[in-house]
């Protein structure tokens, strides 16, 4: 079943049948608590529409009639493990779209998103992800949540080595994206990424294709945070390679692949939550997308 013999070949084989030791993520190692958004992160623009709340250990986003807002770290990154505590706008939120991604800054750039679009009162809001790599995107996967996100704070939260990517709800993995080099699909490795947030307006697309559109008399929205530790190898924008490449924790052997409990946990995601996912849709992909293939599920 592995393919070739390359050095990459463990990477994007069929990693559902691969029972791993049985360290879970949620064994990573602990955070520190409270750590005040200065220190890792900056307004990008709109200052005035971000709030600070007990010295900086949590940090609200506002999106009125006239601008939303959004932050950036400090900081760019070659792999880790990158966090953040998210209580998103409650109420009416057609409309309204709260975004949690990493972003390269060059041309054929590197991209991993969470994107939630929100949904007038009582109707599912959507997480939308997404990977760019080189500049290529058009990887959507789409999923309802299984708890209010407005209602408290949940962990958003993206692995990044250099055999996955894996984005987690408050541990659960939703998606995984394998390094599938050796089958031609461009993963990011080489090109340090930032930290993003913001919140917006995007009524023209995020609810029911721009159907519903964002009820203002619910203005402001506030989005909420906490949790600006970042767990990651912390590099120039230019470096090609990160110093401590192989010796940080997210390198180690048990973060290569999910174990089977992830893996279930996955495959319940994909069978009870999940509304879309490229690598099923047959008339925009009549031929399955290469890092598909591989995914015994799909
Ligand atoms: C924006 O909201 C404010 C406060 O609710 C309101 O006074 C103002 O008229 C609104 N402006 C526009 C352009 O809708
Ligand atoms: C909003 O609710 C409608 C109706 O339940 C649903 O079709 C849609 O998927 C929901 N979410 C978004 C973001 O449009």
């Amino acid at each position: 079943m592995a393919s070739s013999s390359s050095s990459w070949s463990p990477v994007c084989f069929l990693s559902g049948l691969l029972l791993m030791a049985s360290t879970s993520m949620a064994a990573a190692p602990r955070k520190p608590v409270n750590v005040p958004f200065g220190r890792n992160y900056v307004p990008t623009w709109a200052f005035d529409h971000i709030k600070y709340i007990n010295g900086g250990s949590e940090t609200q986003l506002v999106l009125d009639n006239y601008t939303g807002t959004g932050f950036q770290s400090k900081g760019s990154y070659l792999f880790g493990h990158f966090s953040m505590k998210i209580k998103l706008p409650p109420g009416d939120t057609a409309g309204v779209v709260t975004a949690f991604y990493l972003s390269s800054t060059n041309n054929e750039h590197d991209e991993i998103d969470f994107e939630f679009l929100g949904n007038r009162t009582g109707e599912p809001p959507i997480l939308q992800t997404n990977v760019f790599t080189g500049g290529k995107g058009d990887r959507e996967q789409r999923i309802y949540l299984w708890f209010d996100p407005s209602k408290a704070y949940h962990s958003y939260s993206v692995l990044w080595n250099l055999y996955q990517i894996v984005f987690l709800i408050d541990d659960i993995p939703i998606r995984v994206f394998k390094n599938c080099k050796d089958l031609g699909v461009r993963f990011p490795f080489n090109q340090p990424m930032k930290i993003y947030s913001s919140l917006w307006n995007a009524d023209d697309w995020a609810t029911r294709g721009g159907l519903e559109k964002t009820n203002w008399a619910n203005a402001p929205f506030i989005a909420s945070y906490q949790g600006f530790h970042v767990d990651g190898c912390q590099t120039s924008v230019e470096a090609k390679f990160c110093a401590t490449q192989g010796k940080m924790w997210w390198d180690r052997e048990e973060f290569r692949d999910l174990d089977a409990y992830q893996w279930r946990r996955l495959r319940w995601v994909r069978k009870k939550w999940t509304i879309y996912n490229y690598c099923t849709d047959r008339s925009r992909y009549p031929v399955t997308p290469p890092e598909c293939k591989r995914d015994r599920d799909l």
